[in-house]
């Protein structure tokens, strides 16, 4: 990188990195009002700028905790708002960034960093690695028929956007949570903007179980020709599966709706299991969802659940160096170590099995992680098995 200085921006800088990142994605400049909406969540601190003479890159993160395979939380970084001037491009602005933010999110004691990408060439580089991949699907409600062995659910109650927006993060946050989903504090600033701008009806539905509410929905509904509508749902999240068939079952109810859309929802779900006709749910769409990045690889590895005979894996890491060494990770204990090792891989690999979003087998295959023998890769898988597909949820 040539003559480019990167620093964190003052509070008076945050409405050029949004107006520069906007336009590195091809949007306009965006009005007064829908900054002082998004506005809350560029965080003090955490975001950053390259500079030449001017500002020409920008990239910034917001605060929050991730949760490991086993429930633990760890603290999170979830990195946004990445773009590059279109006349300064591929000139080295953006490693200057990310090197800049890993560091810093290093100093800090963050265990791991997250982002959704662009584009699938451009995080690998700097450790990131593909932590799980989310479905969209479309769901026909003429031919939606809910089976009658599906759970009935509870009681659901709707609620308009400014009553969600004072519960929905008390309901998020009791919740359990699975891997790879995130706490959402500084978030939600920015999806109930999002909800209130449009012209498309926004509707918040809470589900009341047994012990009080244990699931949420927020859906918009967009006419069509004539009285046809789509229903799209923004965010879904439930705590067991009576919430989940529960909110379905209003869902697939609504009047004058003809098709249900949901976008980038875990691939374990299981709504064509609740339909007499599993094909009314059509998969559209299998994409990568979050890039996983690994900060402090010791500290993520002892925070997650592993299973069966302990292994040592090499780590190495291009960019952040006190990560780059041998691990014994097993059940009862994650140390550092000098025995020889078991398997070899790069940060970017290890963060893709640390979620459960891929075999370490099918990584073996593929040539990314090596392994001293064969019975290492079904060693490997034991070891990193989790019970459910990680999945994030949260856009930001
Ligand atoms: C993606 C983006 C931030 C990259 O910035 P940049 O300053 O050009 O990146 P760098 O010059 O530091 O690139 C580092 C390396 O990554 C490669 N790279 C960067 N972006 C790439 C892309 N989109 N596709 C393929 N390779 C890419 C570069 O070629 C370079 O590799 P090299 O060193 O082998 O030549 C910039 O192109 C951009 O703003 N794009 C539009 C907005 C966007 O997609 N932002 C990401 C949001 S998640």
């Amino acid at each position: 990188m040539n003559d480019v200085a990167v620093r964190a921006l003052r509070d008076d800088e945050f409405r050029s990195a949004h107006r520069l990142f906007r336009a590195a994605l091809h949007a306009g400049p965006g009005t007064d009002e829908e900054w002082e909406r998004v506005r809350p969540v560029f965080q003090p601190g955490r975001v950053l700028g390259a500079f030449d003479e001017q500002l020409v890159g920008t990239a910034r993160s917001m605060d929050a905790e991730l949760v490991v395979p086993g429930g633990a939380r760890v603290p999170l970084a979830a990195v946004t708002g990445v773009g590059v001037r279109a006349d300064r491009t591929r000139r080295g602005v953006l490693t200057g960034l990310m090197r800049t933010q890993l560091a810093e999110l290093a100093g800090r004691g963050v265990s791991a960093a997250t982002l959704y990408a662009t584009e699938g060439p451009i995080y690998g580089r700097f450790g990131y690695g593909i932590a799980g991949r989310a479905r969209s699907y479309t769901v026909s409600r003429q031919r939606a028929r809910l089976r009658p062995d599906a759970p009935e659910g509870g009681r659901i109650e709707m609620l308009d956007l400014d009553e969600a927006e004072r519960r929905l993060p008390e309901v998020y946050s009791a919740l359990p949570l699975r891997p790879g989903m995130m706490s959402r504090d500084r978030w939600w600033p920015g999806l109930f903007a999002g909800m209130r701008s449009g012209d498309d009806p926004a509707v918040a539905l809470v589900h009341h179980g047994a012990d009080g509410p244990d699931g949420f929905a927020l859906y918009r509904v967009s006419r069509d020709s004539g009285m046809s509508a789509t229903l799209r749902v923004v965010d879904l999240h439930s705590g067991n599966a009576t919430a989940f068939a529960g909110l379905w079952r209003f869902l697939l109810g609504v009047d004058l709706v003809d098709t249900v859309i949901a976008r980038n929802r875990p691939l374990d779900e299981p709504v064509e299991l609740l339909l007499t006709d599993p094909r009314a749910c059509e998969t559209t769409e299998l994409t990568d969802e979050t890039w996983l990045r690994l900060v402090d690889v010791e500290a993520a590895l002892a925070a997650r659940t592993w299973h069966g005979a302990p292994l040592v894996l090499e780590v190495t890491d291009p960019v952040l160096d006190h990560n780059t060494g041998r691990y014994r990770v097993g059940p009862d204990e994650v140390s550092r170590t000098d025995e020889p090792a078991d398997a070899a891989l790069g940060v970017a690999e290890l963060a893709m099995i640390f979620a459960g979003g891929w075999l370490p087998s099918a990584l073996v295959d593929a040539g990314r992680i090596s392994v001293l023998d064969p019975g290492v890769a079904v060693r490997l898988d034991e070891l990193a098995r989790t019970r459910r597909a990680p999945w994030c949820g949260t856009f930001f």
